[in-house]
C-alpha cells in the first residue's frame, strides 16, 4: 500500500508539471482561459504518468544554468524589452565532445504592440524574468538511458524572447519595443561558435513549437555558418503550423502571422526563394518553405497538433458559443463531424509534407495524436511506453535518420488507430 501511495503522488506530481508547462503555451499564445488540467495516457489511464514518474523521469531533473550573452546588446541583439538574450549549455563529453545540438525555445508569438508590450513583463520578452536554470530532459537529457544518441553531445537551449520565431528586426520606439529576433539568433550562434561549435563534427538544429518553426526558418543559415565538413541537419518538433481554415471559415493563424510579420519586419529575414513569388505572411508558413530547404530536415509533428486544434482551428474567436469546447479539450468528446474536421486537417498536414517527403535526405514522423512538442518531454521522447509508429519511437527514429542508419518516413494511420499516443487533455 505504501508503495502504491508513493507512486500515486509521483504520478500527480508529474501531472502537475505537465499542467504547468503546457499551460504556458496556451496562455502565452492567446491568453485563453482554458488550461491543461491533466494528461491522459493513451488508453492506460494514469499509467503513463506513473511510469514516467517512477522509471524514466529522474526524481530531481537535471538542471542547467542560464548564461546571458555579454555584449549582445552592442550588436543589437536584445529581447523585446532591451535586456540581453540567453542560453543554457551543457558541455558534451567523450564521443560527443565535438557534436552540438541546438534547441530553439518556443512560446508562441506576439502580433500586436499590446501583446508584445505585455511580453516584456514575462520570460518570453525579457531575460529579467527567465528561469535561472531549466531541466534538461528528453532530447536534452545527459543520460544514455533517456537520450540514447545525443546524451553526450554539447546541448544548448537558446531562449526565446523576441516573439517572432527568431526572425524579427527593427523596433517600435513609441512602445519601447525591440524586434531583434534575427540578431538574437546570430548572436547566439556567434557565441556558440566561439565556445567550440566552429569545430563541430556533427550538429543538429532543433526546436519546438515557435522554436520548431524557427528551426525551419533558420536551417539553411545554420548550415552556412558551419564548415562544409560538419555533418549538419535540422529537426522541427511541432513546427508545422498550417495555413488552415478554422471552424468558422476564417483564417485565425494567418491573421496572427500577418500581424507578426508586419509588426516585427520579418520579411527581410525570410527566404528570398519564397518571398520572390509569395507574400511575406505565406512565407512564414512552413508548408511554403520545407520542400525548398537544402539541408537535411526532419519533421516531427502530431497530425492533430493540440496547439493548432486549440488556438488555430477552434479558438474562442472562431467559436463564440463554445460548441467546440468539449471536443477541443478532449478528443474523446468529439462527434463524428468534428472528427471529420480533424481528419481534413490531417490530410492538409500530409499534403503539406508531400514534396518534402519525396527527398531522400529528409525524415518524417507524423503520429496521429493530439499532442504538441514531443522531443523535450521524457515520456514522449524515450520511455517504456513512448508513442510509436509501427514499432519505433521518436528518439530512435530521429537517431536513425540523423546517423543515416535507415530512411525514416513514418506516417501514422488515421485516428483512432494509434494506442500509443500521449494525448493532451485540457480543463473545460
Ligand atoms: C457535432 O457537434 C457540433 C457542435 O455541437 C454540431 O454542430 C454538429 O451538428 C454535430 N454533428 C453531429 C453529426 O452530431
Amino acid at each position: 500500500m505504501m508503495e502504491l501511495k508513493a507512486v500515486t503522488v509521483a504520478a500527480w506530481l508529474s501531472v502537475l508539471l505537465a499542467v504547468y508547462r503546457s499551460e504556458d503555451v496556451v496562455v502565452d499564445l492567446e491568453g485563453r482561459e482554458g488550461v491543461l488540467s491533466y494528461i491522459e495516457g493513451g488508453g492506460h489511464g494514469y499509467g503513463y504518468g506513473v511510469s514516467s514518474a517512477s522509471s524514466s523521469a529522474a526524481p530531481t531533473p537535471f538542471m542547467v544554468g542560464l548564461t546571458l550573452i555579454k555584449g549582445a546588446a552592442d550588436k543589437g541583439a536584445v529581447c523585446l524589452d532591451g535586456t540581453p538574450p540567453g542560453y543554457h549549455l551543457h558541455r558534451g563529453s567523450g564521443s560527443g565532445a565535438n557534436s552540438w545540438l541546438i534547441q530553439l525555445e518556443g512560446g508562441g508569438w506576439c502580433n500586436t504592440v499590446r501583446n508584445c508590450v505585455f511580453r516584456k513583463t514575462t520570460r518570453r520578452g525579457s531575460s529579467k524574468y527567465m528561469e535561472k536554470e531549466l531541466p534538461f530532459t528528453g532530447i536534452l537529457s545527459d543520460k544514455a538511458e533517456e537520450n540514447p544518441d545525443f546524451f553526450n553531445w554539447n546541448r544548448v537551449k537558446l531562449r526565446y524572447c523576441d516573439g517572432a520565431s527568431f526572425t524579427g528586426s527593427g523596433q517600435n520606439e513609441a512602445a519601447h519595443l525591440q524586434f531583434r529576433g534575427q540578431q538574437i539568433w546570430l548572436a547566439g550562434m556567434e557565441e556558440l561558435m566561439s565556445l567550440g561549435m566552429k569545430n563541430a563534427e556533427q550538429a543538429l538544429l532543433s526546436g519546438c513549437s515557435a522554436g520548431g518553426l524557427a528551426s525551419i526558418l533558420h536551417c539553411d543559415e545554420f548550415r552556412e555558418l558551419l564548415p562544409a565538413t560538419t555533418k549538419v541537419k535540422c529537426l522541427s518538433d511541432a513546427g508545422m503550423f498550417l495555413d488552415a481554415v478554422d471552424v468558422s471559415g476564417g483564417r485565425t493563424l494567418r491573421n496572427l502571422y500577418q500581424g507578426v510579420v508586419n509588426l516585427q519586419n520579418v520579411k527581410e529575414n525570410l527566404p528570398a526563394s519564397c518571398t520572390s513569388h509569395l507574400d511575406p505572411t505565406s512565407c512564414f508558413f512552413p508548408q511554403n518553405l520545407v520542400a525548398n530547404i537544402k539541408t537535411p530536415m526532419f519533421l516531427l509533428n502530431a497530425a492533430y497538433d493540440a496547439w493548432q486544434v486549440q488556438s488555430s482551428l477552434a479558438p474562442p474567436s472562431a467559436d463564440p458559443h463554445g460548441i467546440w469546447n468539449d471536443c477541443k479539450a478532449n478528443h474523446e468528446l468529439c462527434n463524428s463531424s468534428q472528427i471529420a474536421f480533424f481528419q481534413d486537417f490531417r490530410n492538409q498536414m500530409l499534403e503539406a509534407v508531400r514534396a518534402f517527403s519525396a527527398s531522400g535526405k529528409n525524415g518524417l514522423f507524423i503520429n496521429s495524436c493530439f499532442a504538441h512538442c514531443q522531443t523535450e518531454r521524457q515520456d514522449t521522447w524515450f520511455a517504456a511506453d513512448s508513442p510509436l509508429i509501427g514499432n519505433t519511437g521518436i528518439a530512435e527514429s530521429v537517431g536513425d535518420w540523423y546517423f543515416d542508419r535507415r530512411p525514416v518516413k513514418a506516417i501514422d494511420c488515421a485516428y483512432p488507430c494509434d494506442k500509443t499516443c500521449h494525448n493532451l487533455v485540457f480543463k473545460r
